[in-house]
């Protein structure tokens, strides 16, 4: 049984102040469950104060991004030994807002994956489908590209706990979730190639998330489906009441 894993991508929102607030309130309703893991993914300014707050909680940080340099002359950019040493466990790479806004590519992806793994980070590698490519039937295409693009040259002992996360751009921030039929159908598709490209062993151990539009209204079928393994949630982890709901999420029996 894979370990279960609800993420929540803050994007570019919150305070410092107002992030340490998020995370106390949610530190209040988190217990520890064998059965899954949480992690916060606040704006860079946030991690290190955000460290100190998870200390002793359930809670892990992550990063929205990162670059795939040690260090160097690359004014702006954040190395993932730097988002280690802030006190993240995982970084989050190729969000579909990355790749549409900041001309993130596969290759980019894959620089980035990589650097994080020799880091001592665990990538969630996000994939997706725009809306035309879903309707143009290019949906798998897709994302075997993606997939293929962004693993390319990670060997399979880098694997044990890599995540990817499954965000259709039609479903991120416009209330239209995948129905758990749809995103099934694709998660079974992304285990199935990540078999192929390695072993049934290792396209077991994967976590697959889900993404896009994810609320309390809807992640209990969602997860129960029996590819989907988590959720990457945007708009609705920013608030305690309803991100602590979706990772007390409930498994059908
Ligand atoms: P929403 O949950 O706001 O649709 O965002 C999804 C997302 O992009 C998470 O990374």
């Amino acid at each position: 049984m894979r370990r279960a894993v609800i993420a929540g991508n803050w994007k570019m929102f919150k305070t410092v102040k107002e992030a340490v607030a998020l995370v106390s309130e949610l530190k209040k309703s988190l217990t520890e469950a064998d059965d899954r893991e949480i992690i916060v993914a606040p704006p860079f300014t946030s991690l290190f104060p955000l460290s100190k707050e998870i200390k002793g909680s359930v809670i892990k940080l992550s990063a929205q991004d990162c670059f795939w340099e040690k260090e160097g002359a690359y004014t702006g950019q954040v190395s993932p030994l730097m988002l280690k040493d802030a006190g993240c466990s995982h970084v989050i790479i190729g969000h579909s807002e990355r790749r549409q806004y900041f001309a993130e590519t596969d290759e980019t992806v894959n620089r980035k994956a990589r650097a994080s793994l020799d880091a001592g980070l665990i990538p969630i590698m996000c994939i997706g489908e725009m809306l035309e490519e879903r309707e143009e039937g290019e949906t798998f295409a897709v994302l075997e590209t993606q997939l293929q693009g962004g693993m390319q040259d990670i060997p399979v002992k880098e694997t044990e706990g890599f995540i990817i996360a499954y965000e259709p751009v039609w479903a991120i921030g416009t209330g239209k979730t995948a129905t758990p039929e749809q995103a099934e159908e694709v998660h079974a598709f992304i285990r199935g190639r990540l078999e192929k490209a390695y072993s049934r062993t290792v396209a077991q151990g994967i976590r697959i998330l889900y993404g896009g539009s994810v609320k309390p209204e809807n992640i209990d079928a969602l997860m129960a489906k029996p590819d989907i393994d988590g959720a990457l949630v945007g708009g609705a982890s920013l608030k305690a009441d309803s991100f602590s709901r979706i990772c007390q999420f409930i498994r059908a029996c």
